[in-house]
């Protein structure tokens, strides 16, 4: 994992969810959006139990990222990072953690929504070659449209049957 110039976090473990985990995530869903979807969470978690994962330090969920795949098309539901361990590296060690889960389960696009003012989001999907490639008017509750940003990835599924 990269570690960042602006603060240095020891020891993060990024892990597959467990439920144990879920009050965690769930306090850490209502921080970062202020609203609570983790009901979400636990639904996909039952279709997709290998998309879920969580960031800890000294066994601390810090962060969490969920994805899914439909119809064959990757998509990331949700990320976020305790506001305290922002800024480390973490978002990024987990989104790299679920584009490398769903390329090698063979999706070759991977999509994701993110709110046309969240600026910091928005920069960390392009430093990993996702491109706005649509806008959602009203899309959130508070009337923020949100942004569509797609990467089309390396399939190892691909690759593998090539060799
Ligand atoms: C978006 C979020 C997950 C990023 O997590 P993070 O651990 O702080 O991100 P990282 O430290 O891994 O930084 C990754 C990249 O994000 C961008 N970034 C992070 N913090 C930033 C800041 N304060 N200002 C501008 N860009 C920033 C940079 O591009 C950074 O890469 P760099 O360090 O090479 O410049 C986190 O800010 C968060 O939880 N936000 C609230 C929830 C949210 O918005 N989730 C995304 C929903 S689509």
């Amino acid at each position: 994992m990269k570690v960042n110039k602006r603060l240095y976090i020891p020891q993060v473990i990024i892990r597959q969810f467990s439920i144990n985990d879920f009050p965690e995530v769930r306090a850490l869903e209502l921080d970062a959006f202020n609203e609570d979807n983790s009901m979400y969470y636990i639904e996909l978690y039952q279709f997709f139990p290998d998309s879920f994962y969580v960031a800890t330090v000294n066994n601390k969920v810090v962060g969490f990222v969920v994805g899914l795949i439909i119809e064959r098309v990757g998509r990331i539901f949700s990320l976020a990072v305790l506001r305290d361990y922002r800024g480390s590296g973490i978002g990024k060690a987990l989104l790299e953690k679920i584009i490398d889960v769903l390329e090698r389960k063979g999706v070759k696009k991977i999509r994701l929504e993110v709110r046309e003012d969240n600026e910091v989001a928005k920069r960390l999907y392009k430093s990993m070659n996702f491109k706005e490639v649509d806008i959602i008017p009203y899309y959130y509750k508070d009337g923020c449209s949100a942004i569509v940003m797609e990467r089309e990835g390396f399939s190892w599924k691909n690759y593998s049957r090539n060799l």
